[in-house]
C-alpha cells in the first residue's frame, strides 16, 4: 500500500565494477543538510557494494525504461554485469565514482553518512552532494508531468507500473470561511468533476461507435480516449476497423 512512488536505479561502484538495482523503497530523511534514506534487502549484492563504496546514485527512469526495470529486478550483479548486458548508456557523476544512467528523468549523487539495518534490510542514509534533473521531466521544484515519454515511472507492485496523468491543485479554505462546511462541499465538487469526466468519455465512446458503423475513418488520437476492448463498457468494432 505504501508503493507508488517514483522507481530510482540505484548505482554505485567498488573495486572498478558497477552495479545496478531498481528500488522503491527510498524515503527523505532530513532537508537541511539533504538526506536521502534508500532501503535495501541484505541479501543483495548492492547492500555489500554499498557498504564498501560508501555512496551511491538515483537514477530516476523514465517511461521508455518500463522493461529494464522489471528485468534489472531479476538479475543479480553478483553473477553479471547489468549495465553492459543491457547496454545501457552510462556518463560520469560529478561528486561519487558510480556513473549515471543516460535518459533518465533525474539524478542524484549521495555519500553514505549512516548505516542502519533494520530487520532483513539496511538502510542506508545519504548525503545529497549533487542533483541535476532535465527539465522536459521536472520543473519548478516537482514533477513537470508533460510530454509521456519524459515521466518517470511509478511502482505499484509486482510487474506493475504507471505514470503520473495530470496535476491537482489543492485549495485552502479562506479565512473568513467555514473551514469543515468549505471542504465538505469541495468534495462534492471533486465528485462532480469526477463523475463528469467519465460521463464525457462514454459520450465520446458512443460517437466513436456510431463513426465506425457508419464506415466512417476516426483519427482516436484526437478523441484522446484509450481503446480497451477489455473493458466494462467494451467497444463495439465489430462493424468497422480501426487503422
Ligand atoms: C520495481 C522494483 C523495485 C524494487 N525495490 C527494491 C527495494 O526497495 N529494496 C530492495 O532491496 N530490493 C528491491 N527490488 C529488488 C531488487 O532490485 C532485485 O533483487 C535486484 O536483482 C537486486 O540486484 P543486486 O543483487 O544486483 O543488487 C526491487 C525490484 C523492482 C523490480
Amino acid at each position: 500500500m505504501l508503493m507508488g512512488g517514483p522507481v530510482v536505479l540505484v548505482t554505485t561502484t567498488w573495486r572498478g565494477k558497477t552495479n545496478v538495482m531498481p528500488l522503491a523503497w527510498h524515503m527523505p530523511l532530513s532537508s537541511k543538510p539533504q538526506v536521502i534514506g534508500i532501503s535495501v534487502e541484505q541479501s543483495r549484492h548492492s547492500a555489500e557494494m554499498i557498504s564498501h563504496a560508501q555512496e551511491f546514485a538515483l537514477n530516476f527512469p523514465k517511461r521508455p525504461y518500463l522493461h529494464h526495470v522489471q528485468y534489472l529486478g531479476a538479475l543479480s550483479g553478483e553473477q553479471i554485469d547489468k549495465l553492459d548486458a543491457l547496454q545501457m548508456e552510462t556518463f560520469p557523476s560529478t561528486t561519487i565514482t558510480a556513473p549515471l544512467i543516460a535518459d533518465c528523468a533525474a539524478w542524484i549523487e549521495c555519500q553514505v553518512v549512516e548505516v542502519t539495518p533494520i530487520g532483513d534490510h539496511i538502510v542506508f542514509a545519504g548525503l545529497v552532494t549533487a542533483v541535476r534533473i532535465d527539465t522536459r521531466s521536472y520543473e519548478d521544484g516537482r514533477w513537470s508531468i508533460g510530454d509521456d515519454e519524459h515521466r518517470p515511472l511509478h511502482f505499484l507492485g509486482g510487474h506493475t507500473y504507471s505514470a503520473l496523468d495530470r496535476a491537482l491543485q489543492a485549495r485552502l479554505p479562506h479565512d473568513y470561511e467555514a473551514p469543515e462546511r468549505v471542504l465538505r462541499d469541495r468534495i462534492l465538487e471533486e465528485l462532480e468533476l469526477t463523475r463528469e469526466a467519465r460521463e464525457r468519455r462514454e459520450e465520446q465512446l458512443a460517437m466513436l461507435e456510431r463513426e465506425i458503423e457508419r464506415g466512417n475513418v476516426v483519427d482516436i488520437d484526437e478523441l484522446k480516449i484509450e481503446i480497451d476492448t477489455g473493458d466494462d463498457r467494451p467497444l463495439d468494432l465489430s462493424r468497422g476497423a480501426i487503422l
